[in-house]
This record gives structure tokens, sequence and C-alpha cells, in this order.
């Protein structure tokens, strides 16, 4: 007789290497006799994987524990996990201040959950938040060959060397470390035999891909090759690593999609200086400029920050100004949070009520722009990769090769299906369409 499978319940905040992170530490303790469950109540442990960008995102982590107390008072046996960039960066203190904590693991040594968890079940709490020789992904057992949707993340790059002034990165994932490309188009074989038709390749600085002797293009060129391997995404990408090849292949290579999330925090060459962004609004452009040469529809999507330290209204609308000049699909925008340990941190001095200002009418713009490249793509006929049933009966919807979420009336399944579809109309967040062949 087999025992009945421990249950494990994934918590995932902060960007999508955490949502890989999750998958691949769930798989690891999958092998320890555990399953996922999507009810935190059933779990046996309870695994958080956090995220320190911004402190909004690390104090989620303390409300969540805080949450947890009367479950584990409930049940005692009960383990609880804290994972990812908090864990790295504050595990110690985790410990300390939270005697409910059985386990805190660091994004560079989850390859040790299994000496961890069997440590946990005999009552000795472990921490482990070193930047270990051994490469996690070497270590991991081989991924399980279990069908999957049709899209998924696969982490090419980690770690950090820009150091902005204003981020956490380079301090929780440590240096930018590139996996070898033969073990990435080997783990993408696997997905793609598993059910997988897009990969989105990650990494902090994803076109600082060193792993291939032509960098990411080099990996790109590889990846294709791959039968039944349709589209190929990647973020996040650093401006000064926009080289040559790679603007190149957003040309040349159908299975590039024609998406790009290019990351440029301000428009203000002073702020961008301040930042240590290492390239000025102009470079930007001209970077812009040639990706639009290359590849003349592409959406563009960026980031940014309003309010750090030392922004005045000028350099605010020069950020504005870049906008205009862009003209983004979409952009995530933030107001400037100070953060232990980096050079910025002792700095916030834009006042609340002016960031709050800054960030409504950079998102406004920015809204305004989303729309209208939506609507533009009414009367299109674009590619869509069919993820999953719609919201209303009848419904199927997925991903356009600009990343537009689209939906069609369909009868039978379309699941993992790329189909021709003509947009009919667009509404906030999604299009709608209708397959050009039935
Ligand atoms: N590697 C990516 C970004 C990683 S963090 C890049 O180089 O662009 C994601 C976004 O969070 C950043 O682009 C930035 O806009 C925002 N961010 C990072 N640190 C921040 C901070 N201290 N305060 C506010 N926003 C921050
Ligand atoms: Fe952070 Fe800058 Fe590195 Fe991006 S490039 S992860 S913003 S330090
Ligand atoms: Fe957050 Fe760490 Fe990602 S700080 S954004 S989870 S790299």
């Amino acid at each position: 007789m087999t025992d009945a499978k421990k249950k494990l319940f994934i918590k995932t905040y902060g960007c999508q290497m955490n949502v890989y992170d999750s998958e691949r530490m769930a798989e690891t303790l999958g092998a320890q006799g555990y399953e996922q469950t999507e009810d935190q109540s059933e779990a046996d442990m309870v695994l958080l994987n956090t995220c320190h960008i911004r402190e909004k995102a690390a104090e989620k982590l303390y409300s969540d524990l805080g949450r947890l107390k009367p479950l584990k008072a409930e049940k005692p046996d009960l383990k609880i996990g804290v994972a990812g960039c908090v864990a790295q960066a504050e595990g110690e203190e985790i410990v300390r201040r939270m005697p409910i904590v059985d386990l805190v693991v660091g994004p560079q040594s989850y390859h040790r959950l299994p000496q961890m968890e069997a440590q946990v079940q005999t009552g000795v709490r472990a921490l482990d938040t070193d930047f270990p020789q051994d490469d996690k992904f070497e270590v991991m057992k081989a991924r399980p060959k279990a069908k999957r949707g049709p899209t998924a993340f696969l982490t090419v790059q980690e770690g950090c060397d820009k150091f902005c002034a204003f981020c956490v990165v380079p301090y929780t994932r440590g240096a930018e470390v590139s996996r070898p490309a033969e073990r990435i188009v080997a783990e993408a074989q696997g997905l793609v035999e598993a059910g997988v038709r897009e990969i989105t390749l990650l990494g902090q600085n994803v076109n600082a891909y060193h792993g291939d002797a032509e960098g990411l293009a080099g990996l790109c060129a590889k990846l294709v090759k791959i039968d039944g391997l349709e589209r190929i995404r990647y973020t996040t990408s650093h401006p000064n690593d926009m080289d040559d090849a790679l603007i190149a292949a957003h040309g040349d290579e159908p299975k590039l999609m024609p998406y790009l999330h290019l990351p440029v925090q301000s428009g203000s060459d002073k702020i961008l200086k301040a930042m240590n962004r290492k390239h000025t609004a102009e470079d930007y452009l001209r970077i812009i400029e040639r990706i639009r040469a290359a590849r003349p529809d592409i959406l563009l999507s960026s980031d940014f920050i309003v309010g750090f330290p030392g922004e005045t209204d000028d350099d605010f609308e020069q950020t504005m100004q870049l906008i205009d000049a862009v003209g983004y699909g979409a952009a995530y925008s933030f107001k400037y949070s100070a953060r232990p340990g980096t050079p910025a941190a002792e700095k916030e001095d834009v006042a609340q009520d002016v960031m709050d200002e800054r960030l409504q009418r950079l998102q406004a713009l920015v809204t305004t722009q989303q729309h209208a490249t939506q609507e533009a793509m009414v009367g299109r006929e674009v590619s869509v990769l069919f993820e999953k049933p719609g919201r209303e009966p009848g419904q199927w919807g997925g991903k356009s090769e600009y990343l537009h979420a689209v939906h069609v009336e369909a009868e039978g399944a379309l699941r993992g299906q790329i189909r021709k579809v003509r947009i009919t109309s667009a509404a906030r967040n999604s299009l709608a369409g209708e397959l050009v062949e039935k």
C-alpha cells in the first residue's frame, strides 16, 4: 500500500521568473510525494514564493503569514515555507520574527528543497539563502513528461550585473548567470513534446544572455529549429543589450513574436543617469527606431518609475514626451519605492501626492495609447494561439502574436491551435474576432 500524497499549496508573487520557479519547486517536491492543491486549507505544506521589488510587494509576505497563523494553530503538522526574493533578502529576519515559518529558501537554492523538506519533517527549521557554486538547474531532476498547456516559461538567464540605483534584483538574484544553450534546447524540446507551442524565454536581463556564442539571437536560432515550437518571446530586456543580431532576428525570424518589453524607466537624461541606466532617452529612441525598421508592426511596452529622487516636473514632462514619441502598446508604471541596500534607498524625496498625480497622468496617457493600438487591430487578420475556453459558453480565448487577448465563437475545442482570426471589435482589455476558416 502506498501513502496518500501530501498536499502542497504554492502562492506566487512577483515576476514571471517566480512563476517558473514555483513550477520547478512543485516538480521538485512532487518527487518527494507532494501534489499541488489550489485549496490552502487542505495543504500539508504552504510555500510562499515572494517578491522584494517594492515595499508593498515585500509587505504582502508578512500579512499572508499573519493570516496563516490560525491554520497552523489548527494543524500543527502544517509546514510553512518562504521562497523567492524576500527569503533571499530577509531570510534570517523571517526565521527570527516568524516562528510559524519552518523553511526559508532563496531563489538559487531550491534544488536543495528535498533535503530541507526532510529536515523540517524532523522538527528542525531550515534556512538556505546561499548563492551556491552548483547550478540548481543541473542538480534538479529532469522535468516530468506530463501533458502541458500550449504556453510555457523557460528561464535562460538569471541575476543582474546592471545595478540600477533603485533595484534589489542584483542583491536578491545575484550576478548574471546564463544556462548553456544545449540545456535550454533540451528543456524546450521536452516542453514541446508535452504540448507546448509557445515559449517565453525568461531572464532578469534576458538579452544579456551569453550561454550561446551568438547571444540571445543565437539561442533563438537554435530554438526555432524545434519542430512544433511555433512561437518564441523573451522578457525582460535591457535597452543596452539590444544587439544588432537580435534586432535583425525580429525582421528575419517569423517564430519570434512582434512584441517587445523594453523598459526605459524615465525620459529624463538627468534621472536616467541618477538611476545608473547607462543610456540616454535619445539612445533609447534610436534603438526603437532600429527595431521598428527591422519589424515595423512590432508592439512595444515598457516600465516606468515616477518620483525617483530628484525628479522635477520638467523631468516628468520629458518622460511624458518620450511616451508620446514611442507610442506604446502597453506599459507598467510604479511609484518609486526606496529599497533597503540599494544606492538610492535613503532618498525618497518626491512627495506622495506629487507621485500620485504623475502616476495618474502617465497611466492615462499609456491607456490612451493602448486603446489606440487595440482599435487599430479591428479589421486586421491576426494569428491566435488558443489557450482556454472564453468566459461565455462556446467561446475560445488566446493570444495574438502582439500579445493581445483575443476571443472567438467556436464549436469544438481549439486549445493549442494557432488560427487566423479577423478582429471585429476592441473592448477594454481584449479583442473579439472570428475565425477566418471555420
Ligand atoms: N530587469 C528589468 C526589471 C526588473 S524589476 C529591467 O531591467 O527593466 C521590474 C520593474 O519594477 C522595473 O522595470 C521598474 O520599473 C520597477 N522597479 C524596480 N525597482 C523599483 C523600485 N525600487 N521602486 C519602484 N519601482 C521599481
Ligand atoms: Fe534591476 Fe536594473 Fe537589473 Fe533590471 S537592469 S534587474 S532594473 S538592476
Ligand atoms: Fe520580484 Fe524577485 Fe522577480 S524581487 S520582480 S520576484 S526577481
